[in-house]
């Protein structure tokens, strides 16, 4: 069954309101055109506002790096979905890494984020992806279960149809070592296997698995050639537009 390709891009910290209305003025020329996949960014909060403004009626799709799950209420610091919505996002990046193994994010706390996010009608990616030392000790599957049962306990198939699953492997993160293309499509056969139990086959078939960790445009054609690879989470490389670019093409020169 063909999935429709997700091509991401997740600044992290990292570019001003300017730089964010730079960088749009010239990727939306780049990739002008482009329909048979989707392309995202994920700018700070802070440029959210405007950059959906500047991406209205480009195709281009607007992501932010995190929600909380109110709508609203004493919770300094954070961000809730309906805000999100009201500048134009359309997908929410939830249980990154870096929230996890930085920030002391929980798999119960993905959860109410993740609940959140569906429940303002956004489409979350949920982040996955194991150690390096849970891989050196043959944990990866059990890291990946865990974190995926957890986060999507109590849901119905019903209520997930907008999700997407982002597979980076903690070790392959601004790292600059990329999982092989094997080692990705292990994690994702792995992982769509284990959508199939908790949710039946047909759920299964239809979520699409972003592969995520040092992905830059001569690794992307190689991972996308995978029959469970359905799209990228790139983080540095969509810093630039025109590597981005290039990366949103598959081109691998
Ligand atoms: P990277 O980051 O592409 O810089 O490795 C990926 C991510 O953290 O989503």
């Amino acid at each position: 069954m063909a999935r429709f390709p997700l091509i991401a891009g997740n600044w992290k910290m990292h570019k001003t309101v300017t730089e964010t209305l730079n960088y749009i003025h010239r990727f939306r020329e780049l990739v002008a055109g482009i329909e048979d996949r989707e392309i995202m960014i994920a700018p700070p909060f802070t440029a959210l506002y405007l950059a959906g403004r500047e991406l209205a009626g480009t195709g281009i799709r607007l992501g932010a790096q995190n929600a909380h799950w109110a709508e609203q209420g004493a919770f300094t610091g954070e961000i809730s979905p309906v805000m999100l919505k009201e500048c134009g996002v359309t997908y929410v990046i939830i249980g990154h890494s870096e929230r996890r193994n930085v920030f002391g994010e929980n798999d119960e706390m993905i959860r109410k984020r993740l609940e959140g996010v569906l429940k303002a009608g956004l489409r979350p990616i949920l982040c996955v992806g194991e150690r390096l030392e849970e891989r050196e000790a043959g944990r990866t599957f059990e890291v990946l279960e865990r974190q995926i049962r957890e986060a999507l306990s109590g849901f119905a198939p019903g209520d997930l149809g907008e999700l997407v699953i982002a597979y980076e492997p903690v070790w392959a993160i601004g790292t600059g070592r990329t999982a092989t293309p094997e080692q990705a499509e292990e994690a994702h056969r792995y992982v769509r296997g284990l959508l199939g139990e908790l949710f039946g086959d047909d759920f299964a078939e239809k979520i699409r698995i972003l592969y995520g960790g040092s992905v830059k445009p001569e690794n992307i054609a190689q991972l996308m050639a995978r029959p469970d690879v359905d799209g990228a989470l790139v983080g540095g490389a969509s810093l630039d537009p025109e590597t981005f670019s290039r990366i949103v093409k598959y081109e691998t020169l």
